[in-house]
């Protein structure tokens, strides 16, 4: 079921450095998403080498880890109707000086090597990428409430 594909999101050093985590959450929220899996870490040079060994061969594979590997970085995985490829357009282009005003690279980076946020670039990759960065238990199956909480 649509309803129920996921998509890896990872917000960089320098997003969680300059304090934007918060704006970037309330996007995908605000969206219609769910949030079924997040937590802080710093990545290890293993995971962040393994995160990106499609690009192991790229002239910027260092910069890349070293920059990944530089501090904290907010995992997470969102829930929903073509949660992918929507959230790859609320991110931007790779290059933040290509990516539109409105999208999260366009609000807020210049730099492509500074460009605050991971989105997973398809349905299999997600998979892939999920797995990679957490366990299992780590995610909670969720569904809204109609319960009044507020009264
Ligand atoms: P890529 O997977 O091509 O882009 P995206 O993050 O939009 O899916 O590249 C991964 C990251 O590598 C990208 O977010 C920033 C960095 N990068 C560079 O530093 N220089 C470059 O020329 C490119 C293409 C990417």
């Amino acid at each position: 079921m649509a309803r129920t594909e996921r998509t890896f999101i990872a917000v960089k050093p320098d997003g969680m450095n300059r304090g934007i985590l918060g704006n970037i959450i309330s996007r995908f929220e605000a969206k219609g998403y769910k949030l079924v899996g997040i937590k802080t870490l710093v990545p290890s040079k293993q995971l962040a080498e393994e995160h990106y060994s499609a690009l192991k061969e790229k002239p910027f594979f260092k910069d890349l880890v070293d920059f990944i590997t530089s501090g904290p970085v907010c995992a997470m995985v969102w829930e929903g109707e073509q949660v992918v490829v929507t959230a790859r357009k609320m991110i931007g282009e790779t290059n933040p000086l290509s990516s539109a005003p409105g999208t999260i690279r366009g609000d807020f980076a210049v730099d492509v090597g500074r460009n605050v946020i991971h989105g997973s670039d398809a349905v299999e990759t997600a998979q892939r990428e999920i797995s990679l960065w957490f366990e299992q238990g780590e995610l909670t199956a969720w569904e809204p409430t109609s319960a009044v909480w507020i009264y």
